[in-house]
């Protein structure tokens, strides 16, 4: 592996020493940015710009020009692994994402196949080898995935949701089925973060965007216990080199116990949680992402700032956090707030490094 010339966001999750705290923002290559807008719409839509490696590539590379984030991002989707099994992604616009085939039988959930990410995701291979050439060791590429509950959503329903009244209803009236469902589902998961590993993710992580819509004995059975099956099958060390794993449970925070023993490296928080107590409940486990309001960013520049110098003290002292939004940036948002909110976690955070 390269040796990286700016490594505290893989410092950070392992809680090595560093001497300031790193930042990245979730959603940071998005609409939120005019360049990206403009390339969009040249490539015709956003599907446009994920199944091309060079287009993938270009808008990861947008929001590092223009920000001192210390990572990148892969440019892509959640829901590139239903896709591959065949249900037949589509965004309508305004609308988010949808499924011309979702899945309601059994007989759909047995005949799902598990894709072979090489030969079926090459594009998103593709675009991880493409964006390490292109980042030249400058920042570590952070490769993802849904998480098995939270593409599980997505494939019954057959798009977003408010009540999740199909996914949840097939759990309660057809557990068995739900469970074939998410175990394929996971080792569909960690097949595609093992590929995106192998061709050069510096670290990878899991979003459960809808595992907080579960009660908590729920949670355990469905979600959570698939996210530690996805963990055990993933191949960390590269090279005698450790590739952190990030876990993130939006809605998460009555669970953070649990979550710690899952076997990450880290645990994403959303903003509703106090990053204060979640450090004091996890302990030495895990490492911290978070976890800014994605909404502070419509304040002025100085109220930003607070906001920043607030969270990376209630962190407190030493390595272990990562500082990020709770959740994804907004398209509406002013590119020079995200700069007043990089600037001020470089101002304020070498003093929790002393
Ligand atoms: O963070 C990044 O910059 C990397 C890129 C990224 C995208 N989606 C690009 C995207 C990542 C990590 C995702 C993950 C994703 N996708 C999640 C999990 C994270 C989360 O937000 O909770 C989920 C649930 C999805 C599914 C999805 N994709 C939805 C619900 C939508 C529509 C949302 C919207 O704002 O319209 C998308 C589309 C999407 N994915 C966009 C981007 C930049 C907007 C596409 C566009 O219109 O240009």
């Amino acid at each position: 592996m390269t040796t990286l010339k700016n490594d505290i966001f893989i410092k950070a999750l392992l809680k090595q020493p560093i001497d300031r705290t790193p930042v990245w923002m979730m959603r940071q290559a998005g609409r939120y940015l005019p360049e990206y807008r403009q390339i969009r719409k040249e490539a015709g839509s956003f599907l446009d710009l994920c199944t091309n490696p060079e287009l993938a590539c270009e808008v990861t590379m947008q929001p590092l020009r223009r920000f001192d984030f210390d990572a990148a991002i892969l440019f892509s989707d959640i829901l590139t692994i239903p896709d591959a099994m065949g249900l037949g992604l589509y965004f309508s616009e305004g609308e988010g994402p949808k499924f011309k085939h979702p899945v309601r039988a059994e007989k759909d959930i047995t005949n799902l196949p598990i894709p072979d990410p090489v030969a079926e995701l090459s594009y998103v291979v593709d675009a991880v080898r493409l964006i390490r050439k292109n980042l030249q060791g400058s920042v570590p590429l952070i490769g993802f995935s849904g998480s098995p509950w939270t593409l599980a959503t997505y494939m019954v329903e057959g798009s977003s949701s408010k009540s999740f009244q199909k996914v949840k209803g097939l759990m309660y009236q057809s557990p068995m089925l739900m469970h074939q469902l998410l175990d394929k589902l996971a080792q569909s998961v960690a097949m595609y973060l093992n590929a995106q590993i192998e061709a050069g993710a510096q670290a990878v992580m899991v979003f459960d965007t809808w595992g907080g819509m579960l009660s908590t004995e729920d949670y355990n059975e469905f979600s959570l216990n698939y996210a530690k099956q996805v963990r055990s099958l993933l191949k960390t060390n590269v090279e005698g080199q450790e590739i952190p794993t990030i876990f993130f449970t939006k809605g998460g925070g009555l669970w953070l116990e649990d979550m710690a023993d899952a076997g990450y490296s880290a645990l994403g928080l959303d903003w509703q949680t106090d990053i204060a107590n979640a450090r004091a409940r996890v302990g030495e486990k895990v490492a911290l992402q978070g976890n800014m309001d994605p909404i502070a960013l419509y304040a002025e520049p100085e109220k930003i700032r607070q906001k920043v110098k607030s969270i990376l003290q209630k962190y407190g002292q030493g390595s272990g956090h990562v500082f990020n939004l709770g959740h994804g940036i907004l398209p509406d948002v002013n590119p020079e707030h995200v700069k007043a909110m990089v600037d001020a976690v470089h101002e304020f955070s070498p003093q929790c490094h002393l």
